[in-house]
């Protein structure tokens, strides 16, 4: 009997030094890296597509690369994202040469974009938005606005602080979090004649899906409707201060989701963040302003085609 204690206690105090030393090769090795395929891009930089490049890095870019201080996409401290994964800034993209991503070529911030895998192959986690399913013209729109010469994003030498991620996060892009495979085939803009199919593109690719549906990491980012509790909301998500808002249902369930909203409803909530006779909507949920009453108007009309889903998320409001 104690010759069969004697192993145990062996065989326990190797495992854990197996655990305490792959513990350790995680946290030693950095995040991994992945081969870098170089991708040809043709922008069109004309006045209508910088212009649209710029409306859509309004929307998914400017919210974590604005930079206050310096009123340009030089990056900040992401007080948004849970301790836990580390102490995260996102970058400077404006066009400097050394600081910026002025030296990057038009391919590599694509493939970055598609992939989450950078010029110098390492993977970016989810904490830096990934386009995967975005239409090709309009990733390209957007390279072609963070070359233009719009104010926000030419040339500032501000100095990056690279990120601190956890050992969770380490740990989680070896297990976990993968790079996106870049599209084979091309991935044409929605018809916008087809509302349906244009509210199903922009709130798939706007993010409105991420945030809606009940949990970042049970989202299929490549198959959104697969996602678990597709825009049913319940996702707690950190405002700036770090406190947990939970997104709304989004569904057209009528006593918990929008069933019973007007288009009018909606177009006010989402462009001004203006609610009836209630409380404001505040950050994350950040007015659209850039979008039209068509393209909003389309995002309800496809909302209404979805399964409804009942499931009634408490409105939590701070000041
Ligand atoms: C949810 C926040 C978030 C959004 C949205 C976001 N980014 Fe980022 N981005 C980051 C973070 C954080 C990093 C740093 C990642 C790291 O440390 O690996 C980053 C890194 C980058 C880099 C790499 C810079 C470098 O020098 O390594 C580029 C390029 C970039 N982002 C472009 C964009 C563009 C273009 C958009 C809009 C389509 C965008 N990002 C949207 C958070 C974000
Ligand atoms: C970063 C996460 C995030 C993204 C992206 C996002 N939302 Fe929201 N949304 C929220 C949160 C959180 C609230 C609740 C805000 C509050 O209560 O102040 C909200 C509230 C709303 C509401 C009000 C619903 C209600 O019942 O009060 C609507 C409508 C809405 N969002 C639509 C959209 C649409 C459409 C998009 C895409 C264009 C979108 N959201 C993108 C997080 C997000």
């Amino acid at each position: 009997m104690k010759k069969i204690l004697k192993v145990l206690a062996w065989a326990i105090a190797s495992l854990l030094l197996v655990i305490l030393f792959a513990g350790l090769y995680i946290y030693l090795s950095d995040i991994p890296s992945y081969q870098v395929e170089v991708v040809d891009v043709q922008l069109d930089r004309s006045p209508a597509e910088v212009e649209r490049g710029k409306k859509l890095a309004t929307m998914l870019c400017a919210s974590c690369h604005m930079d206050k201080e310096t009123g340009k996409l030089t990056g900040k401290r992401m007080l948004d994202v849970p301790t836990e994964f580390g102490e995260i800034y996102s970058q400077n993209i404006t066009q400097d040469k050394t600081n910026g991503i002025g030296s990057w070529t038009d391919g590599e911030i694509v493939f970055l974009l598609r992939t989450g895998i950078k010029k110098d192959g390492q993977y970016s986690p989810p904490y830096m938005a990934k386009l995967p399913k975005m239409a090709d013209a309009d990733i390209n729109a957007i390279v072609a606005f963070l070359r233009s010469d719009d104010p926000i994003v030419v040339a500032n030498s501000k100095a990056n602080t690279p990120s601190k991620p956890s050992l969770l996060t380490k740990f989680l892009c070896r297990v976990a979090f993968k790079p996106f495979e870049m599209p084979i085939d091309p991935i044409p803009r929605p018809d916008t004649s087809n509302l349906i199919e244009l509210g199903r593109y922009l709130a798939h690719n706007l993010d409105c899906f991420s945030c809606h549906s009940v949990d970042f990491k049970s989202n299929d980012y490549l198959e959104p409707t697969q996602s678990v509790g597709y825009f049913a909301g319940g996702n707690k998500i950190l405002d700036e201060k770090g406190r947990i808002k939970i997104a709304p249902n989004l569904t057209p369930d009528k006593e918990t989701g929008i069933g019973t909203w007007t288009q009018v409803d909606f177009i006010q909530a989402v462009k001004y963040g203006i609610k009836k006779g209630e409380q404001a909507l505040t950050y994350p949920m950040m007015p659209y302003t850039q979008l039209t009453d068509k393209e909003t108007g389309a995002i309800f009309t496809y909302l209404q085609t979805i399964s409804p889903v009942h499931n009634l998320v408490e409105r939590s409001i701070y000041n």
